[in-house]
Order: C-alpha cells, then structure tokens, then sequence
C-alpha cells in the first residue's frame, strides 16, 4: 500500500482520515500501527496522546481523574487530530463512539473501519486487564456479551467499513481492510 487515488466519501471536506473502530481488545492499536507502516500514513493513538499530555498511563488516568475526565480528554484529543490538514490512521479508544459529538465528527470527517469481534474471542485475546480499567477479569462471557451488545449499534452506525476480524491475526486484518480500501471507493490513504 502506498497511498491511494480513488475518492473517498470523506473527499468534499478535504480530509482523509481513517479512524480504526471497535471494543476493547479488537486489535484496533495493533493493526491500526500495521496500517500506518504499510501505507507510511501517520498513526495517531487517541490513548496514547492522552497518556502522554496528563503523564500517566490510561489506568492511572481513570483512578486519579475518573471517566468522564478521560472522555473529555478523548473528545479534545479526536477533535485535534480531525483538525489536522494531513492523512492519518487514527486508533480510538473503545469507548469513542459513546459522545455523540464524536460520531459526528468521525461520520464527517474520517473513514471508519470497525473491528468487530465476537465475544467469545475477545475473552480468550483479552489478557491485558490492568490497563483496562472498564475490564475486570472476573468478567463473564455473557456480562462481556451484553457490554457488547450496547456499543454495537453505535460502532455500526458510524462505520464505513465493518471487518469481522474473528480467527485472524492482525497481519491478515491489515491485508483485509487494504483490499477494502483499493476496492471501493475509501482510496484515501495518502503518505
Ligand atoms: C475504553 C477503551 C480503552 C481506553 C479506556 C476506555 C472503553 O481503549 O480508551 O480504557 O471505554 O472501551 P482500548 O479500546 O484501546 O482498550
């Protein structure tokens, strides 16, 4: 992949952004950097951007400030990147899709590709839990499942592109939405 021609829906604002979508442990990080290497597009990790302004990891963030800080962080933090004029691969958070200013300005301004995974799989690829402070391990598939269930709608209402990433790796997952990409008419990606 090394940038693409083809006119996105996102083109007439003048933005080319991709926005990686999805709960908890999809692999949105991982394939979101696979993704940014293949295409030498910019990554941007809303997390991470986060962690970096207030100095302390997400965890930690949500024990001294709690959530409704972080999602007033993640808000400022998206804006910001949409903001920015050049291409990037943007990995959300989660919980993004929760603020309705969020699914706006992601429907406006980015292409966005939900990383959908069963419940099932997400508690066996689940094994970072400390730094996920919305995650307990003692939670049960069918408690996983319904907290699914909730966010599912909104993942689906804003995305573009839907990859069922069940039973591959990220490597496979990035090749997917690269094909997605050059097939229809997202071609947004440009170094
Ligand atoms: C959250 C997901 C986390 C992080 C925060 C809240 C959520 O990101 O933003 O712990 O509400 O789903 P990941 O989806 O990258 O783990």
């Amino acid at each position: 992949m090394n940038g693409y021609e083809g006119a996105s829906r996102r083109d007439h604002h003048g933005t080319s952004h991709v926005a990686i979508i999805g709960f908890m442990g999809a692999g949105k990080s991982t394939v979101a950097e696979l993704l940014a290497q293949r295409s030498g597009v910019p990554l941007v990790d809303i997390d991470a951007r986060i962690a970096e302004a207030a100095q302390m990891s997400i965890e930690d963030f949500f024990a001294h400030n709690g959530e409704q800080e972080f999602r007033w962080m993640e808000h400022e933090m998206l804006t910001d990147a949409l903001r920015c004029p050049d291409a990037s691969i943007i990995a959300c958070g989660g919980g993004i899709v929760l603020d309705p200013r969020n699914r706006a300005l992601l429907e406006a301004q980015a292409t966005v590709i939900y990383l959908q995974v069963t419940a099932e799989e997400l508690a066996q690829r689940i094994d970072d839990y400390a730094s996920r402070p919305l995650l307990q391990p003692a939670i049960e598939a069918d408690a996983l499942s319904d907290f699914m269930q909730e966010r599912e709608p909104l993942y689906e209402r804003v995305a573009d592109i839907t990859v069922d990433t069940c039973g591959l790796t990220p490597h496979e997952v990035c090749d997917r939405i690269v094909g997605m990409l050059e097939e229809g008419d997202h071609g947004v990606l440009h170094p």
